[in-house]
């Protein structure tokens, strides 16, 4: 059934729907909860707004940051977020997921270390302090798309996924895990060298390492027993710490719920539908904290492929979800909320606070007043928007918010330079698809 579009005049109207759902979101109006400083392993993050990765399919064919790329950074430094988590960044090329995403190299290493620069400088030139800034660190596995068609390759055969299984050479050998688990080592010495201040082993949205979680019917080192599936996110920092020194910090994107049934979604109970159910998410978290030491995480749930309803509510778009986007926001916070609340002392970062547009600042407050999150982490609405930080910090409304279209994944998927075809459209529009 298709829902209806966004059309609140207030939170007033807000409330009456979700309470028609069954649903009460977190709102503060003391937006000043969300001007305090965070201190991330000895970096401060100057207030609790973070921006989250927005791959933008600019880059150079060898992986450097292009023209829009620097644009957008240059932008979104200037828009006064007190953390910039940067998109995500090859450690290979064969697991590149456009032939225009980015990946750190030894080559291209001085470009990545001058856009960190620039960064750093416009923030502290516009608003008095530089962004923290992390570099997430990915292998696409069964997104891989280096050449600009699909080049997967995958932990498991997955019915979800594969109406006719893939090929053996598709799925990865448990020696070629291992060798991709390395390849974080690398891109930790770079991204250190480069100045970003941490890293994040990506494990989100199915990409390698979260696919791997959901590994319940893979043979052999990688597959099974919870010890096997998080082998190699946690490998993977063991090769990141080897290579890092200093105040330079890792971290991880997790998705602690993919939303899908057991064998093939993490964060389910086997015979619990598709209720999430974050017990394992927790003790992965447990042991990034404890024994990985990640001073910051940053949760996120769903697929941006099959269920995008689950990671990111919108209004529009070619998949039409069964349930009010209310739902996913809802979804989201629950999931965010429970894994803040059990690790207190951990500062989480949660996602999906862009449907709400002109109120999302109140979810944001609400989120942080009631200790559910540490930090509001904003994806598209800096596309649409990027000063909407400044604008939320100084008690300005959000004028031109992002309206959900899908514009820019539309982009991205179809592997074009993505940002707003709605409110940045003189550079983006979907007329390049045609
Ligand atoms: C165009 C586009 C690119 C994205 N790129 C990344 C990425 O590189 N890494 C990542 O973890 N998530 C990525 N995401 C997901 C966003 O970070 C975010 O989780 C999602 O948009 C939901 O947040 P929002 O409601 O504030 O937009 C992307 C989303 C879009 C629409």
């Amino acid at each position: 059934m298709p829902h209806e579009t966004f059309h609140y005049k207030s939170w007033a109207d807000i409330e009456h729907t979700a309470a028609s759902l069954g649903i009460s979101l977190p709102r503060s109006e003391n937006l000043d909860v969300l001007k305090a400083p965070l201190d991330i392993g000895g970096h401060t993050a100057h207030n609790r707004i973070a921006l989250q990765p927005m791959e933008g399919t600019d880059g150079t064919q060898t992986g450097s940051p292009g023209e829009l790329t620097v644009r957008r950074y240059l932008r979104f430094a200037e828009g006064g977020a007190g953390l910039i988590w940067f998109e995500a960044v090859a450690t290979a090329p064969e697991v590149r997921a456009s032939a225009r995403q980015l990946m750190i190299t030894e080559d291209n290493l001085d470009d990545f270390k001058r856009l960190v620069e620039q960064v750093k400088e416009t923030g502290l030139k516009k608003n008095g302090y530089a962004p923290v800034i992390v570099m997430q660190a990915t292998n696409s596995g069964c997104y891989s798309k280096p050449h600009g068609y699909p080049e997967p390759l995958i932990a498991y055969n997955n019915p979800l996924f594969e109406e006719t299984p893939l090929p053996q050479s598709c799925v990865l050998s448990d020696a070629q895990l291992k060798a991709y688990e390395e390849r974080f080592g690398l891109a930790a010495r770079l991204a250190r060298a480069a100045g970003f201040d941490g890293m994040d082993v990506k494990c989100c949205h199915r990409y390698l390492a979260c696919e791997l979680l959901s590994a319940y019917t893979r043979a052999g080192a990688y597959g099974g027993s919870f010890e096997n599936r998080t082998r190699f996110l946690l490998n993977a920092y063991r090769a990141a710490q080897a290579n890092i020194s200093g105040d330079f910090f890792l971290t991880s994107r997790l998705n602690v719920y993919d939303g899908f049934a057991y064998p093939y979604g993490f964060g389910v109970k086997p015979d619990g539908g598709l209720t999430p159910w974050l017990e394992e998410g927790k003790k992965l978290v447990d042991i990034l904290k404890n024994e990985m030491r990640i001073p910051i995480l940053n949760i996120t749930i769903g697929n941006p492929y099959k269920n995008p309803h689950v990671n990111r509510p919108y209004d529009r778009g070619n998949y039409v979800p069964d349930e009010h986007p209310f739902a996913g926001v809802d979804r989201m916070m629950r999931c965010v909320g429970e894994i803040q609340r059990a690790y207190p002392g951990l500062p989480v970062i949660g996602s999906a606070f862009s449907y709400l547009r002109q109120f999302s600042p109140q979810l944001a407050a609400g989120m942080v007043e009631q200790g559910s999150c540490a930090m509001a982490g904003f994806g598209r609405m800096a596309f649409a928007d990027p000063d909407f930080p400044n604008k939320i910090l100084s008690g300005q409304p959000l004028d031109a918010p992002c309206v959900t279209c899908g514009g820019c994944a539309q982009l991205l998927r179809a592997g074009s330079p993505a940002g707003c075809i709605v409110r940045d459209r003189k550079i983006y529009s979907l007329e390049a698809l045609k």
